[in-house]
């Protein structure tokens, strides 16, 4: 059975403290969500003092450091360790975050808590499973649909084409936006979030893709576009610099144009 991440104000038990060793200098505190679901045992808080000087600058840094040297059964994912992959996206001090990318010395204090993204079921500790996120970017069919026979070589764009492309291709899909969204938290079965809209967005935009009005036809519903309440979350904590929330926007624009072909 997977445990949903508790809702803020929640408290999971007090777990293991692991202390650093007597006189260590510029320790810091990282007190980590602990659950195994192929356990009985309740989610926890388990803490870890480690000194800086052991590890490099980042929080995945200090995490991977965590897992070789002090407690090999903590969970995360990793891979790139560039911001690129996605992967190692977590919730540092409340806010949704890429580890790899956020050093711990730009949290505002020794004592810095690490959970996993909120409201998405857990598999172990800061593990979690993006199944549903992932059938929801599937969902907006992510590739590009032309009604032109396919060229011998590539399909051209003009600059300013390319250009309407500019922060949009670059999403991660790390879910960072998506599950700091309440919205998504309360309607992730029905509302499709941020990371899929922009997504969505992306091929509405591009101009060798033939299946804009068909797009928008599949956001006609109550729930899977018009759930976003402009609550904004999503391009604050987006690591890329992104902004879904204009994405959507953009896209609630489209859905009323003049130019608009609704399906018969
Ligand atoms: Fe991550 Fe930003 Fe893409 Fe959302 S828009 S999935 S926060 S890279
Ligand atoms: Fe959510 Fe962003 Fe809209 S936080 S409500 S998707 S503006
Ligand atoms: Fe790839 Fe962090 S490990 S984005």
């Amino acid at each position: 059975m997977v445990q949903l991440t508790l809702p803020r104000g929640s408290k999971p038990k007090t777990g293991k403290v692991h202390k650093a060793a007597p006189g260590s200098k510029d320790v810091k505190t990282y007190k980590v969500y602990r659950y195994d679901p192929e356990t009985d045992a309740d989610p926890r808080w388990d803490t870890y003092e480690v000194p800086t000087g052991d590890h490099g600058p980042m929080l995945l840094d200090a995490l991977i450091h965590i897992k070789n040297t002090i407690d090999p059964t903590l969970s995360f994912r990793r891979s790139c360790r560039e911001g690129i992959c996605g992967s190692c996206s977590m919730n540092i001090d409340g806010r949704n975050a890429l580890a790899c990318t956020k050093g711990w010395d730009e949290c505002a204090s020794n004592n810095i808590t690490i959970s996993p993204l909120p409201h998405q079921p857990v598999v172990k500790d800061l593990v979690t499973d993006l199944s549903l996120f992932y059938a929801q970017y599937d969902s907006i069919q992510p590739y590009l649909q032309s009604d032109e026979p396919d060229p011998e070589k590539e399909r051209l764009q003009t600059p300013a084409e390319r250009e309407k492309l500019d922060g949009l291709y670059e999403c991660i899909l790390c879910a960072c936006c998506s599950t700091s969204c309440p919205s998504y938290w309360w309607n992730q079965e029905e509302y499709l979030g941020p990371a899929a809209l922009l997504q969505s967005y992306r091929w509405i935009s591009d101009s060798r893709d033939d299946a804009t009005q068909k797009r928008l036809d599949d956001l006609e519903d109550p729930f899977k576009l018009y759930r976003c309440h402009t609550i904004m979350n999503c391009a604050q904590v987006c690591p890329k610099g992104l902004n879904p929330a204009k994405a959507i926007a953009e896209t609630k624009k489209l859905m009323v144009a003049p130019s608009r072909k609704k399906a018969a």
